[in-house]
């Protein structure tokens, strides 16, 4: 075991874990910050997904030993209020089925308007690729991402 200092959601939080344990399992079982979602374990669903600096990873592949530095924002940590302009839109669009990837998916989707404000399609199912929904939300998903990016563009 050994202890890392990890910078998630704005604040510095201690943990004792081995060096190999992904980033997911930190946040879920040791922080008990359990909005990012165990879906497949292996990168290939995007339920985990958390932004590492500016970028969306997928933190059951992240070793905690190599964060370092970097600092981590979970759906917990998105905005104070759950009012990110990403959340808003995924309000108004009413995109959610049974929810269990939609996390990740908003922090894949935040993570592309920060990015590039106003994406075009192929850029929203670019950087949506990796995000799968078993209930389909697809055309709402990318709707969303249309009305937070036009949101962010008139503000
Ligand atoms: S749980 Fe990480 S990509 Fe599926
Ligand atoms: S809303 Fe059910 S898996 Fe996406």
């Amino acid at each position: 075991m050994s202890k890392f200092s990890l910078k998630i959601n704005g604040k510095t939080q201690e943990v004792d874990v081995d060096e190999n344990t992904p980033m997911l399992w930190v946040l879920r079982d040791h922080l008990k910050l359990v909005g990012t979602k165990y879906g497949c374990g292996i990168a290939q669903c995007g339920a985990c997904t958390v932004h590492l600096g500016d970028n969306a990873v997928r933190s059951c592949q992240i070793p905690v030993s190599s964060v370092g530095d970097q600092e981590i924002t979970t759906i917990e940590g998105l905005s104070e209020n759950g009012d990110h302009p990403v959340q808003q839109a995924w309000l108004e669009i009413d995109v959610p089925q049974c929810g269990y990837c939609q996390a990740g998916q908003i922090m894949s989707a935040s993570a592309l308007l920060k990015r590039n404000p106003v994406p075009s399609d192929t850029e929203i199912e670019a950087a949506m690729n990796g995000n799968i929904c078993r209930c389909g939300t697809y055309t709402r998903i990318k709707k969303a991402i249309k009305t937070a990016a036009s949101a962010t563009e008139n503000a």
